[in-house]
Parts: structure tokens; C-alpha cells; sequence
């Protein structure tokens, strides 16, 4: 039998339908296509009726008969949530320097101490295959039990080719084994490794000629990404890399201006990424170039938060005409979360959106981000039959109550993965 899926009486089935093509903008992103008392059916994995319960009953009785029922009477059905800007894959954590901060020591300067990137970057490359895959997956599993089913996953805590190929496999091999999809980025360039501190650009020509290409050849990766940020990638090597990331087919990706204004947004625009991420000191010009030139807007604000900074602002981005997403940053120095429900709430309290924009920047938007939509990120028929059922009883809540996992059932491609 075929996998058959009915999920019966959402309170609100929010679909976000109408945004498969182009990402949802100003006002858009407030239309999340709630049907109250809404129902969907799924076959195969893929969703074949929406609507609510009598009509996806005139059509599909027969189907209904023989599939597995979710009743989600009294609660809320969202498309499964989609993170697209994590960096799960590592090894270690970095508690003592959440501690030093909070003696007041600063961010950049543990980096440029050797610890920070770097320190992850020395447990990663001492752990073998199997420790960075079920130190990961630990993670991963937790993420899951929180209604995120598909995500971005960076390398950069390799800064060899050796390691950052390690990193990679791990992922891809995740993406193999686990319910959630990891979509993955190569992010070589995300420290400038303490031996070539002095000969940045040496660092910069080994990312192009040498890890580029056989992560390229590989295949190991949709995107290419850059910490562009004072003291470690100039927007000019920023340029440089991401363009030669493109000749191999990898679609650019900016860490942008997340310490202090450094023309991170500006590039993002010229190189024309798919998304620039963090943003919280972009420039007003930089906000304009992004708006005209398509580059989505991720935000981060879990790391203002743990960093203790300035949120990005993101009622200007959208006011803008940005398409907004948001993500977790997962990663164990600047933002130590898996819950993208806390950016959620968040996004509405420190970053004046509203409830229903939050929804749209985890799901459409987010699909966006990681060029997925065609597939993800929505309620609708044809797409795959992803979805969060949140033990809620209208879409307010979710970002109201804060601080606590609302997911009560998850589905992944038509099956039940967290009940
Ligand atoms: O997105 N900004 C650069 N990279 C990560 C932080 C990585 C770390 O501190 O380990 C980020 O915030
Ligand atoms: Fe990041």
C-alpha cells in the first residue's frame, strides 16, 4: 500500500501558498493562507488535496479510507520548518568562552586570539568521521523533536581541504540517514586559519585553486559562502571567492556585515548571492542594493541575542522590499540554539515583525533561501508532504509562549517522524 497520509481539523492549516515562485515581500509576508479547520492528504510523499475536511472528502474518500490519520483537532499544521543557515556540523562546544564573555571579553577578539573559530575548527579536524557524525546527529535529532525538517548545513570548521572534504561527506551522509534534509554549503572561507594570519591572500588562492574545485567535483555542495567581516575576508576577497565559486556552479552566499558595517550587503548585491545573512549592521545603501537586486535577507537574530547586540533591522528590510527569512545560526560560538521557534519569538519582539511574517521567514522564505521552493516550504499540492503540527491553538501562540518547543507531531515526506 502507498503511503497514505490525512491530517484531519487543523484549528489552522497555514499554507503559505502563492510564493512557490517568488518569495513573499512587504505585505505578502503577513499572508500566511490560514483555512480554519483545514485538512491535507498526502500519497507517495508528495501532497495531493488541501482544503478542508468535506471537500478533500468528495474527491478522495477512497484514499482517505486507507490512510493513516493525524487529528490535529484543536491545534495548528505548518509547513515542516525550514533552517537555512546552520553550521551543525562540528565538534566540541565553546562554553568557556560564553563564560569570558560574560566577563566582558569580546567576540572577535577570542577569535583573533586563536580561540572562537578557530578552537572549533581544532576539535573539528581531531575528530574522526564517526564522532563528528554522531555529535551532529545528536543535534540534528533535537532540531527534528522541534518541527524543523529540512536545513542548510556549512562546512568551515575544517579550513583544509582534508577537512572541510570531511565535514562535507559527514553532511552529505547525514542528509542520507536522517528524517531531516541537509542542503549543503562549502565555507572554506570562514576564518583565515592562524598559519596564514600574516598571507591572508595565500589562504584566499588555496580556497579558490585548491578546495573549490574538488568540492565542485565532488559534488558536495549547492553554495559557497564567506565570512565577510573586518579581520577576516575583505569584500574584495569576498568578491573573488564567490565568483570563483560560480564557475564551478556554486550559488554565492555572504556572512555580511554582522560585527560592523563592511560592505558585506553591498557585495552580496554586486555578485547578486542568493541570500545575505546576519545583517545586523547593514547599510542603508546596502539594504536598497539587496531589495533591487533580489538577494534575500537572512536573519539571525539568536546570535544578537547571545552575542548581546544590535538586532538586524529587520522592519526596514521588509519595508524595503526585501524578501526576509529567518534561522537559527546553529553553531557553538555565537548562537548555541536548535530551536527556530525562540528566533520566532525573537523576530516579533526584538526585530518588529509580526507573527505571521516569523511564520513565512521559516517557511517559504527560508525554502527561498536554499533555492528549495519548488519543492518545500509550503502547503500545496505536488510539494512534498513536510509538516509541523504545533500543540496550539491558532498561529499567535506560537510566538506568545515563548521559550518552549510547541511541536506535538512532525511529518517528513508522508511519514509520521516525531509523535
Ligand atoms: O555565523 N560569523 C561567522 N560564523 C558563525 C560563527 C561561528 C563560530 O563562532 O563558531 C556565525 O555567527
Ligand atoms: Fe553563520
Amino acid at each position: 500500500m502507498p503511503n497514505v497520509l490525512y491530517i484531519n481539523n487543523a484549528a489552522e492549516l497555514i499554507t503559505v501558498k502563492g510564493y512557490s515562485d517568488i518569495p513573499a515581500k512587504k505585505a505578502a509576508m503577513s499572508e500566511i493562507g490560514i483555512i480554519k479547520n483545514g485538512s491535507v492528504l498526502s500519497k507517495g510523499g508528495k501532497i495531493i488535496a488541501v482544503g478542508t475536511d468535506e471537500e478533500i472528502r468528495k474527491e478522495h474518500q477512497d484514499l482517505i479510507d486507507q490512510a493513516e490519520i493525524v487529528d490535529a483537532t484543536g491545534r495548528i499544521v505548518t509547513p515542516g520548518l525550514v533552517d537555512p543557515h546552520t553550521h551543525i556540523v562540528y565538534a566540541g562546544t565553546r562554553e568557556n568562552e560564553y563564560a569570558m564573555r560574560l566577563d566582558g571579553k569580546a567576540y572577535m577578539d577570542i577569535m583573533n586570539a586563536g580561540g572562537g573559530i578557530h578552537a572549533t575548527t581544532r576539535a573539528t579536524q581531531q575528530a574522526t568521521s564517526a564522532e563528528l557524525y554522531e555529535q551532529s546527529k545528536n543535534r540534528l535529532d533535537k532540531m527534528l523533536l522541534n518541527g524543523i525538517t529540512t536545513i542548510e548545513a556549512k562546512s568551515g570548521y575544517g579550513l583544509t581541504t582534508e577537512h572541510e572534504l570531511k565535514q562535507l561527506e559527514v553532511a552529505k551522509k547525514l542528509n542520507k540517514d536522517h528524517q531531516i534534509d541537509l542542503i549543503s554549503t562549502f565555507m572554506g572561507a570562514h576564518a583565515v586559519p592562524m598559519d596564514y594570519k600574516d598571507n591572508p591572500e595565500v589562504f584566499v588562492d588555496i580556497v579558490i585553486n585548491e578546495m573549490l574545485p574538488v568540492v565542485a567535483e565532488k559534488n558536495l555542495a549547492v553554495f559557497n559562502d564567506v565570512f565577510c567581516e573586518r579581520g577576516v575576508f575583505t569584500p574584495e576577497q569576498s568578491r573573488r571567492i564567490l565568483e570563483a565559486g560560480k564557475k564551478h556552479g556554486l550559488k554565492p552566499k555572504i556572512h555580511a556585515d554582522e560585527i560592523e558595517p563592511y560592505g558585506g550587503s553591498e557585495t552580496a548585491a554586486e555578485v547578486n548571492a542568493i541570500s545575505a545573512d546576519h545583517l545586523l549592521r547593514a547599510s542603508d545603501k546596502g539594504i536598497q542594493m539587496m531589495a533591487e537586486n533580489d538577494v534575500i535577507g537572512v536573519l539571525l537574530p539568536g546570535t544578537a541575542f547571545f552575542l548581546m547586540a544590535e538586532y538586524a533591522e529587520a522592519r526596514k528590510m521588509i519595508d524595503s522590499g526585501m524578501a526576509v527569512a529567518l534561522s537559527t545560526d546553529a553553531n557553538p560560538g555565537s548562537s548555541p540554539t536548535l530551536s527556530l521557534q525562540f528566533i520566532m519569538n525573537l523576530g516579533c519582539l526584538e526585530m518588529g515583525m509580526n507573527p505571521k511574517e516569523v511564520i513565512t521567514a521559516t517557511t517559504i522564505n527560508a525554502a527561498h533561501a536554499i533555492d528549495a521552493a519548488d519543492r518545500i516550504g509550503s502547503i500545496e499540492v505536488g510539494k512534498d508532504a513536510d509538516f509541523t503540527m504545533f500543540d496550539v491553538k491558532n498561529h499567535l501562540m506560537l510566538s506568545y509562549q515563548y521559550g518552549m518547543n510547541h511541536a506535538h507531531t512532525v511529518v517528513k515526506k508522508g511519514k509520521v517522524v516525531v509523535a
